[in-house]
């Protein structure tokens, strides 16, 4: 299947970077929010990455504007309708996936694909909502997906093998590394990752060090990038509670808990990066570790 124009559902963190990175790839994009205050968030970003790329000589201005292009942002998920695949990246929670997902179903032409980037929820769960349990299958990115090679594409049960490909070729086209996966909770990745990053939290509940020392020691003793607690600030602190609960449910495990510190973030508004504070507060020039009981 020939892929010419891509829906993104979403325009938060990651639904900004998927349409910016399939724009980028040459598709046409249509990506859809809740409220024109949430569009003009994540278009303005899309701009300030792109204007970023002109400024370091990256991308020359006249490619930058024809990305920009590309996209159509809209707040009318009838817009979606000739899409030949369309992601969604909204908040990670399954009902209002479902009704989206209902509410597609009767837009969006037969033979098109639907995809989520859930990063912990069933992706078969959703296939059953709409009448193309074979045409639907996991996209998962990675934040920031401008960035980030990664892309696991997720088989449910009924996903078709054409399905793949179309999911697999996509995403070569936007020059990912990808890795082809189960429908299980948390895929690869965040198996992996997710109790990772909650006993970094609970490390730090238990005096192991502080916010600061608990990244530094990963940072330099691990060879990781960035530390466990500014990794839980990256991915977003409500969008890794829903994931912790998710894969508690799921595997009834403890590992897979969300600690008393993240809920009470989540609880008073910190969500991280996003929100401006969380294990540390993004309000200045350079991050500043806050406690998080405070
Ligand atoms: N944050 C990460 O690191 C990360 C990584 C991979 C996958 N994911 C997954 O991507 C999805 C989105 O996460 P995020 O971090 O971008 O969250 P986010 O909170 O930054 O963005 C979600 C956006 O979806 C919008 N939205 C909600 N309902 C909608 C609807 N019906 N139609 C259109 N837009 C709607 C919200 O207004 C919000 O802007 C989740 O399923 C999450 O698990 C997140």
């Amino acid at each position: 299947m020939e892929l010419e124009k891509v829906g993104v559902a979403g325009c938060g963190l990651m639904g900004h970077g998927i349409a910016q990175a399939s724009a980028e790839a040459g598709y046409e994009v249509v990506v859809s929010e809740v409220s024109q205050e949430a569009l003009d968030k994540g278009i303005g970003k899309i701009e300030k990455q792109l204007a970023k790329g002109v400024e370091k000589g990256k991308v020359d201005q006249a490619d930058a504007d024809a990305v920009l292009g590309r996209i159509q942002g809209t707040l009318d998920t009838g817009d979606f309708a000739d899409c030949d695949l369309v992601i969604e990246a909204v908040t990670e929670d399954l009902p209002t996936k479902l009704e989206l997902w209902k509410e597609l179903d009767g837009i969006v032409k037969e033979d098109a694909c639907f995809a989520t980037n859930t990063s912990s929820l069933p992706v078969a769960e959703q296939a059953a909502a709409t009448g193309r349990p074979g045409r639907f299958l996991g996209l998962h990115f990675f934040n920031p997906v401008q960035r980030m090679p990664l892309l696991e594409v997720i088989e449910a049960d009924d996903t078709e093998t054409g399905t793949m490909e179309v999911g697999v070729g996509f995403g070569e086209s936007l020059g990912k590394t990808v890795v082809e996966t189960k429908d299980k909770p948390g895929f690869i990745v965040n198996r992996l990752l997710v109790p990772y990053l909650l006993d970094g939290i609970r490390g730090y509940e238990e005096g192991i060090g502080s916010v600061e020392e608990i990244d530094i020691a990963m940072k330099a003793g691990a060879g990781h990038p960035m530390g466990p607690l500014t990794l839980c600030d990256v991915v977003g602190l409500d969008t890794l509670a829903s994931i912790a609960g998710v894969m508690y449910e799921a595997f009834g495990e403890s590992r897979f808990e969300a600690p008393a510190t993240l809920q009470k973030l989540v609880a008073d508004g910190h969500y991280g990066v996003k929100s401006g504070r969380g294990f540390y507060d993004y309000s200045g020039d350079a991050p500043v570790a806050v406690d998080p009981g405070s």
